[in-house]
């Protein structure tokens, strides 16, 4: 197949794809290079950080398939993709345990101060005092968006002595039974914002939960809370983030693995807060989890091929 690998996915998939397909590398490039390579493609294998546009989808008449090489489907024009016949494929389960797990890493880097440890002893402090923090343990964890990813984060701060409270877009008897299953307790929006301590993003990113996250919200979090964003930049309003940690006090801090604005160069001025965890969206960057997207894509390209995707989904 004419594959175009538009984001760096695993090394060994990579070679088994270059070995079996035609494969045109271009990893995160820009939308006009896009266009530019996909012409002559049947297949585009790429992460977050590339724009599926219907421009990009309109430049490729060969295209057939397009592999999100993870879970979100934001970067996609999906309608479009749909009334071309594209079909669309990813790999959602992987994603859960790592980023359920950088969601720990966060919390703690945030509430016992570790990054901003880090940086005060490099350069020479020693400044204990003031380095002290909430324990995690006993108190109430929100999550928003309790599905695959947010439920395992309840499930692990269940285990840890929390109370998790969480939130799904649609409730059925399944779902209700498997939060309560995990020990978490279903609620609505309002509730899990203002009774978390420590507030976890974990929905997808479209029309209705673009900055469902905003200054009115954020007004509503508990007093002395925590905010984790770990889903997509454009679901919280992070202008309004940084007024309420500048101005407002309620939110005693933020942990962002997941930006408004993502890529080399782009500086968020909430990195000039001492009180903020910043990461270049890596929650599923685990190597294991990444081994397994990489097998998977290389199973379901190969599929394709075979003419029998379906009977992979
Ligand atoms: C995903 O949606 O799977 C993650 O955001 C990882 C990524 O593609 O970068």
């Amino acid at each position: 197949m004419k594959i175009l690998l538009a984001s760096s996915i695993d090394p060994a998939a990579i070679k088994v794809l270059e070995s079996h397909h035609d494969v045109v590398r271009a990893f995160n490039a820009p939308e006009e290079q896009l266009i530019d390579l996909v012409r002559d493609r049947e297949a585009v294998v790429f992460r977050s950080g590339v724009k599926i546009s219907a421009a990009v989808l309109d430049a490729a008449p060969n295209l057939e398939l397009l592999v999100r090489a993870g879970s979100g489907l934001d970067n996609i024009d999906i309608e479009h993709a749909r009334s071309r016949g594209v079909q669309i494929v990813r790999v959602p389960g992987s994603s859960a345990q790592p980023v359920a797990e950088l969601t720990f890493g966060l919390l703690l880097s945030l509430v016992r101060k570790v990054a901003l440890a880090d940086r005060l002893l490099r350069e020479g402090h020693w400044p204990k005092a003031q380095l002290g923090g909430p324990l995690l343990a006993g108190k109430t964890l929100g999550i928003v968006g309790a599905g695959r990813i947010g439920s395992r984060v309840g499930e692990m701060g269940v285990a840890w002595g929390m109370r998790a409270i969480g939130c799904v877009d649609r409730v059925t008897p399944e779902v209700a039974g498997g939060l309560a299953g995990r020990g978490i307790v279903l609620a609505d929006f309002d509730t899990v914002v203002a009774e978390a301590d420590f507030l976890c993003l974990h929905l997808p990113l479209d029309e209705r939960t673009h900055h469902i996250v905003d200054a009115r919200v954020l007004s509503r979090m508990k007093d002395g809370s925590f905010l984790v964003n770990v889903a997509r930049g454009g679901v919280l309003d992070e202008k309004a983030l940084y007024t309420e940690l500048t101005e407002g006090d309620r939110v005693l801090g933020a942990a962002l693995d997941v930006h408004e604005s993502e890529g080399e160069g782009v500086v968020s001025p909430l990195a000039a807060l001492p009180n903020v965890v910043l990461t270049p969206h890596i929650g599923a960057m685990a190597w294991d989890s990444q081994r397994l997207i990489g097998e998977r894509v290389v199973e379901l390209l190969g599929a394709h091929e075979r003419g029998c995707l379906d009977d992979l989904l």
